[in-house]
């Protein structure tokens, strides 16, 4: 959600095509999360679930598929991030992706299953290579502001270079 929101404030074509391209591509690894934790979640009885540390969850979306963290705290729009200002975006982009490509590292030291680990493998390779979009991306940008500010607001006050 937070690429193809961002995309729309990009001064380029080939960065608004990027962030086009992995914004689907990443909605598609929601499905692979989404149907791996079903299939982790699946025949499972309330005693496993309460074992695993997921009553509450439970609870609340029985053995449904909801976007949370691993604390329950539900995914909420604040997450898409969109400031407008392509070089603040991108950046952030670039941290989001280091950031997923850890959180896959982490689940990945969590488990030995080979079935969960391949997808995990996958979508951990994904985040490098958006990462390195990203990072081409914003050099694009650079080069479009060459140290001016992009900022989009045309009685916008000048600033100090
Ligand atoms: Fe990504």
């Amino acid at each position: 959600m937070r690429y193809l929101t961002q995309r729309y404030s990009m001064p380029d074509d080939r960065v608004k095509a990027t962030l086009t391209d992995i914004g689907t591509e990443e909605l598609a690894h929601y499905e692979m999360i989404g149907t791996m934790i079903r299939q982790c979640m699946q025949g499972a009885t309330c005693a496993e679930l309460d074992q695993a540390g997921l009553a509450g969850y439970y609870t609340m979306h029985d053995h449904g598929v909801f976007p949370a963290d691993p604390n329950g705290v539900p995914f909420t729009t604040a997450y898409i991030a969109c400031t407008g200002d392509p070089i603040a975006d991108l950046s952030e982009d670039m941290a989001a992706e280091q950031k997923a490509r850890a959180t896959y590292e982490h689940l990945m030291n969590m488990t030995g299953n080979e079935q969960i680990l391949e997808p995990l493998y996958f979508l951990r390779e994904r985040e490098v290579v958006h990462f390195q979009r990203f990072g081409e991306c914003l050099e694009i940008i650079q080069g479009i502001y060459n140290g001016r500010s992009s900022c989009s607001c045309r009685n916008a006050r000048r600033r100090r270079p």
